[in-house]
């Protein structure tokens, strides 16, 4: 166990009530082609103490989505709309000054490029220090110290004599877990996690996993976590939510939804993933065509250009009627319950084996 320093009193009590809510989220850049509409019309919730799984392809919204929870999108250029209840107050309508106070102590993000976190003019220690500073009042020696700790926690070697490097002396795989360790520096009770061990070796990918374990277990801390390795998500995932052209197309608990996907394109993602104790001999099949362009996206469902099953649904309602995604474990598809349970089983459970 590792021990996580919070002060008593910090944190609400944990209860199942739901920690971030978002609701009918709308994020539109507007570009030099046109209006991209990135995320449209997303509804998630993450419950104190669990874990949402995102999953989906790439350009499907995932990044987009969670960059807009912190706020950290260009105003100039960039539409939100709906909203981001963060316990109850809305993250869209709240004035940037404020936000700044709740990313990196109440909210953190493990970034997909660690890049984009970490400043080539700082030291990393200084780096992971300075918001610990910010947000709990300690002192430099302190700060100083929490940071060694924070890169011990992360698995790097001599961290006593690392903490005054910066971050080109790190490597790749160090600075992925430097920047995790920023973003852990301060116990957040959201922590936003974009394929955070993708550049990791399977050993400390292990390590990291078992930080953000005993992150949760001991704050009662929400995760996001966003990968394509359908192992990590199973492993640390209570709920997941399947996302295809800034939508939500399939949601569940996480075994349940691994188990008995319903919607063709979870059918399609995760045929073409490969599988935690799967059979070897099962080929890898690829979701036949593209992503669609966010610019002028599909009528109806945005998945019916790709889908195979489409002719099993009567008239033209896939190319015209938008599915909706009920509440609780749902897919966004116009196929009955009794078709997709007979495709499923029929169809696509022995390419899964
Ligand atoms: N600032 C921007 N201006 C215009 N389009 C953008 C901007 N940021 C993102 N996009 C577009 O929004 C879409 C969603 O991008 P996002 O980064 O969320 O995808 P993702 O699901 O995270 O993909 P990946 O798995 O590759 O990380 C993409 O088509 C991307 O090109
Ligand atoms: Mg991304």
């Amino acid at each position: 166990m590792t021990t996580l320093t919070k002060t008593e009193g910090e944190k609400a009590p944990t209860g199942p009530d739901s920690f971030l809510s978002v609701r009918d989220l709308r994020v539109r850049f507007s570009t030099e082609d046109g209006i991209v509409k990135a995320v449209d019309g997303l509804s998630f919730d993450v419950e104190r103490g669990k874990t949402l799984g995102i999953v989906g392809e790439s350009g499907s919204g995932k990044s987009v989505t969670n960059l807009t929870v912190l706020g950290l999108h260009n105003p100039k250029t960039t539409t939100v709309e709906g909203e981001i209840l963060l316990e109850g107050q809305d993250l869209v309508t709240t004035p940037e000054k404020e936000l700044e106070k709740l990313r990196g102590n109440k909210v953190a993000m493990i970034f997909q490029d660690p890049l984009t976190a970490l400043s080539p003019y700082y030291t990393v220690g200084r780096q992971i220090a300075e918001p610990y500073m910010k947000h709990t009042g300690a002192s430099k020696k302190e700060a100083r110290d929490r940071a060694i700790e924070m890169l011990t926690k992360v698995g790097i070697p001599q961290p006593k004599t690392r903490v005054d490097d910066y971050p080109h002396q790190f490597s790749g795989g160090m600075r992925q877990r430097a920047m995790i360790a920023m973003a852990l520096v301060c116990d957040p009770d959201l922590l936003i996690a974009d394929e955070p061990t993708t550049a990791l070796d399977v050993t400390v990918q292990a390590q990291i996993l078992d930080l953000l374990k005993d992150l949760q277990q001991e704050f009662g801390s929400a995760i996001i976590f966003i990968t394509h390795d359908l192992g990590v998500i199973s492993d640390m995932a209570d709920d997941l939510l399947v996302m295809y052209s800034g939508r939500a197309v399939e949601r569940g608990g996480v075994r349940e939804v691994l188990r008995e996907p319903r919607h063709p394109y979870t059918w399609g993602l995760l045929s073409s993933m490969p599988r935690l104790g799967g059979s070897t001999s099962q080929p890898l099949m690829p979701i036949p065509g593209s992503p669609p362009s966010l610019l002028n996206p599909p009528s109806g469902c945005p998945f019916h250009p790709r889908c195979t099953f489409k002719d099993q649904v009567s008239g033209d309602r896939c190319s015209t009627e938008r599915p909706p995604l009920g509440e609780g474990r749902a897919a966004a598809c116009h196929l009955t319950a009794e078709q997709k349970q007979t495709i499923f089983i029929d169809k696509i459970q022995p390419r899964l084996r």
